[in-house]
């Protein structure tokens, strides 16, 4: 497995890759990587010839007061998960590498990046889809691979993509979480004992939710009213957003009918966790 730091030799091993007529999947990443990011690499590399792992922390998606400085990082960690799970390259470049001095074009998805995080992070998606945009483009990859635990993002990343008729199949895999429920999450290194137990709430909170729905409940006031109840019996916690949503158009809803999105950011301590689950109602 290679490690390569910059654009012009990642650009030569691909275009080395495709003349071989190999098929290359990506998956791009923050680093610290979990066993979320572990099944996207082995499934990346059990559908393509050839797999890329950028790892970057891109200081255009957090916002003044957030947690770029302190996002954790480990390449060596990181390293051996890649190779572990089947990963042939990472790419990881610097913040000026991927961002020169006079960098000034941005890449925005309206509509579906206002509402939830969006609403609550402005600029992220913006950060987000600027960098995905480049990676695509430095890559060029046949697939990308990404968590729906970032439900939104996935959504903006497939919009993104048809409306820029990007040639990349994006593959969407499935929350991974730990024994007790809690979805895998870098940022679940920042709580300590008290708040790693507190942050339970979430995944029960969303079970609560699921087991209403499957006995009939469509009402979204309802079942939001339930994940609150619970949520705000856990002191360590505050909620930052709940919403019952199209998962396609993102739009909220009063009633579940077609595929729906449960989705919810919580705050426990000062850690922000998000977690969510897709529900198929009745007809639309
Ligand atoms: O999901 C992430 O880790 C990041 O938002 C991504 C897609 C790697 C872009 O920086």
């Amino acid at each position: 497995m290679k490690i390569i730091h910059n654009i012009k030799d990642l650009r030569q091993e691909m275009s080395s890759w495709r003349k071989e007529g190999l098929s290359i999947g990506f998956v791009p990443t923050m680093g610290y990587l979990h066993e979320g990011h572990g099944y996207l690499v082995k499934r990346a590399s059990s559908e393509n010839d050839r797999v890329v792992v950028s790892i970057f922390v891109n200081p255009i998606q957090f916002g003044p007061s957030e947690d770029f400085e302190k996002y954790p990082r480990d390449m060596e960690m990181d390293s051996r998960t890649v190779e572990a799970c089947g990963g042939h390259v990472i790419f990881n470049p610097s913040a000026e590498e991927m961002y020169p001095s006079g960098f000034s074009t941005h890449v925005d998805v309206s509509g579906l990046t206002e509402g939830l995080c969006g609403a609550k992070r402005p600029g992220h998606f913006r950060g987000v889809c600027t960098v995905v945009s480049k990676l695509f483009n430095i890559v060029q990859p046949d697939r990308a691979y990404f968590g729906e635990k970032d439900a939104q993002q996935l959504a903006v990343i497939k919009r993104m993509v048809r409306d820029l008729n990007m040639p990349i199949e994006i593959v969407p895999c499935p929350i991974i979480r730990e024994e007790d429920g809690l979805a895998k999450s870098s940022r679940n290194t920042y709580l300590n004992p008290e708040e790693r137990r507190a942050a339970l709430v979430l995944n029960r909170s969303l079970t609560a939710a699921i087991n209403l729905m499957e006995n009939g409940e469509i009402n979204s006031s309802s079942i939001k009213a339930r994940i609150e109840g619970i949520i705000k019996a856990e002191p360590l916690a505050r909620i930052d957003y709940i919403e019952i949503i199209d998962s396609v158009t993102l739009n909220s809803i009063g009633e579940v009918k077609g595929s729906v999105l449960v989705a919810i950011a919580v705050y426990i301590g000062k850690t922000r966790l998000i977690d969510n689950f897709t529900f198929s109602g009745g007809d639309r």
